[in-house]
């Protein structure tokens, strides 16, 4: 296991090195003064703390944005943010708040000043700091291009966010969790994932319509955002079925008191689940849902 982590990861040192080569020099910003007041001129695959620059490509900056469907509300945190591009790009492109997170301090001045010259300093901002440290729980979108061995590190935080926080990388996954989506532009990967609320555990179900109401129980396991149930009513018992879950919207279809297929939708709050429900024969309801006992922390899954 070690082995294949740490051979994976000089491929990866590899594929970020191989990126830097193949860096358009447009991309490498304009001269900066550096902390000592010298002049600074970015290098693409300058060394930094944990991983070295390279700008991710505008067309992949673009598609990742729009992969999380950013829009004014979004608060956009760049993990590792190097001359800045995603973060004013969310600014300016998206109308987006945004904040860049970076250990080189010359290239946190260099942000400041690509940001002003492109008229959004006062949404995007930078500041200098460790990733490992730095508290950006307050994101609603995170981006990330560093390398898979620091993707997995940030796990355990990420998944603390609040349930609906986007996740996209550029080129390197999160281990073991099953992407939301992905795209490929300019042959450069890019991934999407969406923090699940958590729904591991047993829950009373209450389902009203029409016709009455009725109770029964329904039981969560969690791997990230897969899950997997079971339900009973009444005497009928069985898995679920076409359980999705993105962010805090959860829907599944069970089988009804009268052994017929019932879909639900609905949103996680905590330990409450209430939403909408449709019987096989079409006859609308909602439905509500209550933990029973202690929720079941998300499983984060293998490395
Ligand atoms: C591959 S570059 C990505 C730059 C930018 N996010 C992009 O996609 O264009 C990674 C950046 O992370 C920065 N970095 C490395 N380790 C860091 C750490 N522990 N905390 C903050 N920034 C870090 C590097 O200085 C570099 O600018």
């Amino acid at each position: 296991m070690t082995t294949k982590t740490s051979e994976s990861m000089v491929f990866s040192r590899r594929t970020l090195l191989r990126a830097a080569a193949l860096a358009p020099l447009a991309t490498i910003p304009v001269l900066a003064r550096s902390q000592t007041g010298t002049a600074f001129t970015p290098q693409v695959g300058q060394s930094g703390k944990d991983v070295i620059w390279v700008p991710t490509p505008d067309a992949l900056v673009d598609r990742m944005l729009r992969m999380a469907q950013v829009t004014p509300d979004d608060f956009v945190v760049d993990l590792g943010s190097g001359d800045g591009k995603i973060v004013i790009a969310a600014a300016r492109d998206f109308k987006a708040r945004s904040l860049g997170v970076e250990f080189n301090p010359d290239m946190v001045s260099l942000s400041r000043r690509n940001a002003e010259t492109a008229g959004v300093a006062g949404r995007a901002r930078f500041e200098q700091g460790d990733i490992f440290t730095f508290d950006y729980s307050a994101a609603t979108v995170v981006t990330m291009y560093l390398l898979p061995g620091l993707n997995l590190k940030l796990r355990p935080q990420l998944l603390k966010m609040r349930p609906g926080t986007r996740l996209v990388t550029h080129q390197f996954t999160m281990g073991s969790w099953e992407p939301d989506d992905s795209a490929t532009v300019e042959n450069r990967p890019g991934y999407l994932w969406i923090v699940p609320a958590a729904v591991g555990g047993s829950w009373k179900l209450t389902t009203t319509e029409p016709r009455g109401a009725n109770e029964g129980s329904v039981a969560f396991s969690q791997v990230f955002q897969q899950v997997t149930g079971t339900s009973r009513m009444s005497s009928m018992e069985g898995r679920l079925r076409g359980v999705r879950l993105t962010g805090d919207r959860l829907s599944f279809e069970a089988m009804d008191e009268r052994g017929m297929l019932r879909s639900y939708m609905g949103r996680v709050s905590g330990d409450r689940i209430d939403g909408t429900t449709q019987s096989a024969d079409g006859v609308m309801g909602q439905f509500t849902a209550t933990r029973v006992g202690a929720a079941t922390p998300v499983d984060a899954g293998r490395d």
